[in-house]
Parts: C-alpha cells; sequence; structure tokens
C-alpha cells in the first residue's frame, strides 16, 4: 500500500476532478487525483468500437458553455458543427413521417398555438429563476410539489401538445419519466441553459462537436497532471477531522485500493448518487445524509449507427428527428469530421429503456433500427457499425446523464448540495447551475470548489501568519 500526502486529495477524474486539479496546481497546490476506473474522462469517453470512433458519453458543445469553450480553446482542441442542412423530421400521433424546417413541429395550428403560449409562459418562468438558486425563487416549494407532467396537464388538454413539451426537459435532458421530477426541476434545467426555447432549439443546444472528440478534454487535462493522476483506484473510505472547518482544513485520509492519499482537503468529484459508495469516518452528518438519498440518476440508452455513407443526405434530410411516439424520441446526424461514412446517433430514455433491456441484444437493436427506419428510411436498418451506450451498468457512474432531484427534494435540499462539509468540497455537473448536468457545469463546478479551497486557506493565512 504506498502512502503519498498532498495540500489536496481529489477523488475522481472526470471533467470536475480534473479541473479542480489543474486550478489547485497553478495556484502552487499539491494535488493527488484518485480514479476508480483505469481511464480518465468519467462520462467523458472517446472509443473505437469495430473500426468506428464513437462518442460513447458526453459530446455536443452549445453557445453559452462558456467555461468548455474556453478550456476546449485553452487545450487548443478545434470544434465543428454538426450536420444540419436540409430537413428535419417529425413523426406525429398519426406515425407518418412528416417533414419540417425551423424550430416548430409540424403539428395542427392549434396545437401549435398552444405550444407557443405554454413555451411564452415558461420562457417568463425560467427568466424568474437562478440557476445557482432555483430554490430562492418565492414560489420554491409550490413549484417543487407539482410534477412537471401534472403542470402541463393543467395547461391544456392538448395531448400532442403536452408530450412535445414535456420531452424537452424529460425524455431529452432528465431522462426521467416526467411524473417523477417537479416542475422546479424542469425550470431549473431551461434556466442554466438559458431559457425554455434554447433547450428545444437543437441548432443551439446541439451546436458543435470537438474534432477527435470530447474525451481529449480530460484526457489532456490529465496529463498536464503528469503523475498526480491514479487510475484504478477506487476510493473506498475518507477519513475526515470533523473538528476542522472547510477554513483551516484539516486531516482528510483517502483509502483507495492500492493507496492511501493524506491531505489538508479533500474534493468529491464523482457523481453525488455515489457518495454513499464511500465510508466515511466519522460518517457525513445527518443533512448529508438524508439529501443524497434524494437524488437520482436518470437513464438513456445512446445507440450508435454507422453506414457507409450519410445516405439521408442525399434525400434532402438533415438528420435531425423527433417524436414523443417513437421508441428513440430524437435522433441526429452524428458524422464525424473529416469521415466519409455516415453515423446516426439515436436516445431511448427511461422506461422505454428500461422496457428495452428486457429484450434480447438482438431484438432490442431490431426495435431500435425499426424506429430509425421510421425518420430515415428503410436503409437506416441495415448500419455497418451498431452499438449501444448503456451507463446504467456501470459501476462509477450508474444512469445516464446525470442525477437529479425527485419531486420536493430541489427546494428542501437543493442550497446544501455545494456546502462543503469540513475539510471535504463537491464538484460535478449534478450540482451546477448554468451547464447543469453538462460539461460546462463539471468544469463551473470543479473551478468552484478548487476557489473555495483556495479562498479560505488565504484567509486563513492572513488570520494566522505562518500557518
Ligand atoms: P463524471 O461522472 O464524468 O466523473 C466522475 C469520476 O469519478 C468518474 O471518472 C468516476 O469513475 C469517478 N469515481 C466515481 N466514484 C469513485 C470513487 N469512489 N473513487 C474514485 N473515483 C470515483 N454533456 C454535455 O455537455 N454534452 C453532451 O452532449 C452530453 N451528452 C451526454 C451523453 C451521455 C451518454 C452521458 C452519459 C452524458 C452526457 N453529458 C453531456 C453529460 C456529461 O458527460 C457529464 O455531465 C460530465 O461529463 C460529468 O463530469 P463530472 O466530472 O462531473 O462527473
Amino acid at each position: 500500500m504506498t502512502e503519498i500526502t498532498r495540500d489536496v486529495v481529489i477523488v475522481g477524474a472526470g471533467a470536475a476532478g480534473l479541473t479542480a486539479a489543474n486550478e489547485l496546481r497553478k495556484a502552487g497546490l499539491s494535488v493527488a487525483v484518485l480514479e476508480a476506473r483505469d481511464r480518465v474522462g468519467g462520462r467523458l469517453w472517446t472509443d473505437v468500437i469495430d473500426g468506428a470512433m464513437l462518442e460513447l458519453g458526453g459530446q455536443w458543445v452549445s453557445p453559452d458553455q462558456d467555461a468548455l469553450i474556453e478550456t476546449v480553446a485553452d487545450l487548443g482542441l478545434e470544434t465543428f458543427s454538426r450536420y444540419r442542412e436540409g430537413e428535419s423530421v417529425y413523426v406525429g400521433p398519426d406515425g407518418v413521417a412528416h417533414r419540417f424546417t425551423g424550430e416548430m413541429f409540424p403539428v395542427s395550428a392549434d396545437t401549435e398555438r398552444t405550444i407557443a403560449e405554454i413555451t411564452e409562459r415558461l420562457d417568463a418562468m425560467v427568466a424568474e429563476i437562478d440557476p445557482d438558486r432555483p430554490w430562492a425563487h418565492e414560489k420554491a416549494a409550490e413549484w417543487d410539489a407539482v410534477s412537471w407532467d401534472a403542470w402541463l396537464r393543467a395547461q391544456t388538454d392538448d395531448d400532442e401538445a403536452v408530450r412535445n413539451l414535456a420531452f424537452a426537459t424529460g425524455s431529452a435532458m432528465l431522462t426521467k419519466p416526467t411524473h417523477s421530477f417537479s416542475l422546479l426541476a424542469s425550470l431549473l434545467m431551461a434556466a442554466s441553459a438559458g431559457s425554455y426555447s434554447h433547450l428545444v432549439d437543437a441548432d443551439f443546444i446541439l451546436d458543435k462537436r470537438v474534432v477527435g472528440g470530447l474525451q481529449q478534454v480530460p484526457l489532456l487535462l490529465a496529463e498536464r497532471l503528469g503523475d498526480d493522476v491514479f487510475l484504478g483506484q477506487p476510493v473506498r473510505t475518507l477519513e475526515w477531522d470533523a473538528s476542522t472547518s472547510s477554513a483551516t482544513g484539516g486531516g482528510v485520509t483517502a483509502v483507495a485500493d492500492g493507496m492511501t492519499v493524506r491531505a489538508r482537503h479533500a474534493i468529491l468529484a464523482l457523481a453525488p448518487v455515489l457518495y454513499p459508495r464511500i465510508s466515511f469516518v466519522p460518517p457525513l452528518p445527518r443533512l448529508q445524509h438524508q439529501m443524497h438519498q434524494h437524488l437520482s440518476m436518470g437513464f438513456v440508452i445512446k445507440v450508435h449507427a454507422v453506414y457507409e455513407t450519410p445516405f439521408w443526405r442525399d434525400k434532402g434530410l438533415s438528420g435531425t428527428a423527433f417524436s414523443p411516439y417513437e421508441l428513440s424520441h430524437e435522433a441526429y446526424d452524428n458524422s464525424n469530421h473529416g469521415d466519409e461514412r455516415g453515423t446516426l446517433v439515436g436516445f431511448v430514455s427511461d422506461r422505454t429503456a428500461d422496457d428495452l433491456f428486457r429484450l434480447s441484444a438482438e431484438e432490442r437493436k431490431e426495435r431500435i433500427l425499426e424506429s430509425l427506419s421510421h425518420y430515415y428510411g428503410e436503409e437506416a436498418k441495415s448500419p455497418v457499425v451498431y452499438y449501444e451506450s448503456d451507463w446504467g451498468t456501470e459501476e462509477w457512474t450508474r444512469g445516464a446523464y446525470a442525477a437529479s432531484f425527485d419531486i420536493g427534494g430541489l427546494a428542501r435540499y437543493g442550497e446544501y448540495l455545494r456546502e462543503p462539509v469540513g475539510p471535504i468540497h463537491f464538484a460535478c455537473s449534478d450540482i451546477a447551475g448554468p451547464g447543469y448536468q453538462h460539461v460546462d457545469g463539471a468544469i463551473r463546478m470543479g473551478r468552484h470548489a478548487a476557489s473555495e479551497i483556495l479562498t479560505t486557506r488565504s484567509e486563513t493565512a492572513e488570520s494566522e501568519p505562518g500557518a
């Protein structure tokens, strides 16, 4: 068992943990990053499957994601735009593929008016929400007590309008059934991207990708840290000195499978649903014990289908496709930069994903490709490479895309999520305000945890010269 001593031990080598470690190193502190997996990146994972480069986890960058855009530029990475020329496809309740351009689905005039009116109402509510403090809104408790589905159904009895409005934060973002999270959680999701309209604008939210894959962000951040990143080191126990405050820092000892790190501060840079996997000695306070039980991961299958050519482009299709009635509720042209082959990416969310995993792999593939063929035609059924990213089976993630509160949890506990506990600080996309559940939020939270430590250390140094 190796034993080392550092100023800060960081648990988790995702975008959040690696950002925090780099910030602390720049400020002159020594760090050790302990990562459970045998790779860095966490939910960012660019891999080659059967000869095709696939983004198994996060990939898109939107224009509001300043922290991610800055990091991408700082690391010297290039971006490219998602292919979006041509018409999009919408499959309505009639089961027919309708082509359209612009943001509004081709629905009846009445449904279109209803969607527009409710979107306007939502944008006005979102504008009142501070994504860093949604719990501080005067109606937070009220909005957190009603499910997203119930609120939408109280606005209109137009089922097609409800389904289309619901899926922007439901299947497409929080990836949970819309009765299982609150209106406030939905407003936070929208506020974190600037507005509800932004969320439903695929050209905005799924704007750019990184040439060569987004996992290069954590890979290059880890490269800068050199030998201070330790792979295959799941932290099992975190001993901490409960008598110390976050300001003074104090003894923390992280015990992983092959090593022990003693430090003054710890940053937990992992999905909050995984905190209880660590034995805290002494146990975390009551509030954390309770709060962490009200967070859970959403679940979505990310499906990759690679074809000899992007055949849909020849049909005048952009590849962008939506339907709240389809197994794959959204799908896009996800061809790699400079690649002659065409790649489609589709998503199957929450209960539909559960149902599919009750089938055999062959049946599942058949059902998913059938759904894609409803958007793009028969050719979609014959990819040369097919792969399903299943983050639900990943021990060190346990779902996708991220964690969110159950109904009532955000108003009740949200304000305590980022609050340090003694020398323990928290950083993850799942506790972010702007960039919530996205890489941008992970980077922001990494910076935030690092600056908390740096600020408290400089305050301590001022009050205790020589400390
Ligand atoms: P992350 O989970 O990445 O990192 C935590 C790390 O901690 C992991 O490496 C884990 O192994 C490690 N760990 C856990 N327990 C440990 C322990 N006990 N000891 C040591 N290490 C431990 N975002 C976006 O901006 N654009 C997008 O297009 C998408 N799309 C998308 C698709 C899919 C399929 C997924 C799964 C996710 C996305 N996302 C996304 C979300 C984005 O990927 C995610 O928000 C961030 O990568 C999370 O980064 P963090 O560092 O916060 O956590």
